[in-house]
């Protein structure tokens, strides 16, 4: 056997290896996987915009206007109008002066972290941040400190013991696996007595927490208080790409310095125009945020009242606890067969031993889907005995 026919069965074994599902319908609170109809617990599609019919329409013209490629990158071949439009409306939303759009969340850490932080610097990381913060810290050189999950007691004395130069702080607003809020008051006073940066990662946040959805930094009211934000356009703007959100002189800065932005081809203008659509929709109305958070209060607490540990998820992010790998992926597999997809996460995403089902919930659904998923939630969860 080779390394790689090695890796895959030792994978198989422990109950890890990752079968990539096949999707052949719209994004949508049900959806065809794998040739059967399901309920959908799976998707980052929080408030339902991934096929709404303005993206859709606002994608259309893009293409007809500006075709379909955007054949270089901004710095070399230009920038189209809908990039800056898209940036404008997303700064306004945000309520910074300024924002840079990526190619993707991902994109957007790899873009400021590398570029704002090098060798002789330090940058302080939540134990659980999301895996392409983790990247961008190991391609910056800097030296990197990992503090344990949430505390900013423990951050504020690794802060007090550094000798660095420039100091970084980097947490993600939500943490994508677990649902729970960076405590970010108690963050920016340690960094602030401390003489460090903040940067926060608002994948999760974003048309989640705030008013409208405007994220984790207004969710606790500290607006001007964080040096910079990254965000994903892929979850619940609905479309993809990323972005970068904070002063004017940051984005200059990361316009000259960013090599995702200076060595990468820009978002097609149909996925730039669809998350203009989005950043509109979501500008204008609150109803659909407010519908996501019902949901995910009628469905956490019904979970919870039949026995199973969601941890300590304070959003639509509900991890339903299982423990082993294998346990977890036994219990989605019996989920598909009763036609609901909610995936199992093992380790390396979370840590050894607290594999689970995470289940994502969306304005999209509507009671009876709710009340249909939470009850296979329990049907499967007794028939795999997850559910004692
Ligand atoms: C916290 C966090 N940051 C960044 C990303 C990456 O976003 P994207 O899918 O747009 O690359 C994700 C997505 O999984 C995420 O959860």
């Amino acid at each position: 056997m080779n390394f790689f026919s090695e890796e895959i069965e030792k994978l198989k074994a422990s109950g890890l290896y990752n079968s990539v599902r096949e999707i052949g319908s719209a994004q949508g609170p049900w959806l065809v996987v794998d040739g059967a109809r399901v309920l959908n617990l799976c998707s980052n599609n929080y408030l339902g915009l991934a096929n709404d019919p303005r993206l859709k329409d606002a994608a259309k013209k893009a293409v007809d206007e500006f075709g379909t490629g955007p054949a270089a990158v901004r710095s070399i071949a230009g920038t189209l109008t809908l990039h800056r439009e898209l940036e404008a409306k997303l700064a306004a939303f945000k309520g910074v002066e300024a924002a840079l759009a990526l190619q993707s969340g991902f994109m957007a850490n790899l873009a400021v972290i590398p570029a704002v932080m090098g060798e002789g610097d330090e940058i302080f990381s939540d134990e659980l941040n999301h895996a392409s913060i983790i990247d961008g810290c190991r391609l910056s050189k800097a030296k990197l400190t990992r503090y344990p999950h949430a505390d900013a007691g423990s951050l504020g004395d690794l802060l007090k013991a550094s000798g660095a130069n420039k100091k970084l702080v980097i947490t993600d607003g939500v943490f994508s696996m677990d649902g729970d809020i960076a405590p970010l008051p108690g963050i920016i006073k340690a960094a602030g007595e401390h003489g460090a940066m903040v940067m926060v990662d608002d994948a999760h946040g974003e048309g989640v927490l705030g008013r409208g959805g405007r994220g984790t930094v207004n969710h606790f009211g500290l607006h001007g208080k964080v040096d910079i934000e990254t965000g994903t356009l892929s979850k619940a703007f609905g479309v993809v790409g990323g972005y970068v959100a904070g002063r004017r002189d940051v984005i200059d800065f990361l316009v000259q310095r960013a090599r995702p932005f200076l060595f990468s081809s820009a978002a097609t203008a149909a996925d730039t125009a669809a998350c203009i659509a989005a950043v509109e929709v979501l500008s204008h109305d609150t109803g659909l945020v407010e519908k996501l958070r019902d949901n995910a209060g009628y469905f956490q607490e019904r979970v919870r009242r039949a026995g199973f540990d969601i941890g300590r998820t304070m959003t639509p992010i509900t991890p339903v606890m299982v423990g082993e790998a294998t346990a977890a992926r036994d219990f989605s597999a019996r989920l598909f067969k009763e036609g609901v997809f909610a995936q199992a996460i093992g380790f390396p995403t979370v840590p050894k031993g607290s594999a689970r089902i995470r289940c994502m919930l969306s304005a999209a659904h509507t009671r009876d889907d709710l009340d249909f998923g939470i009850e296979k939630l329990i049907s499967a969860g007794r028939a795999t005995g997850v559910l004692k």
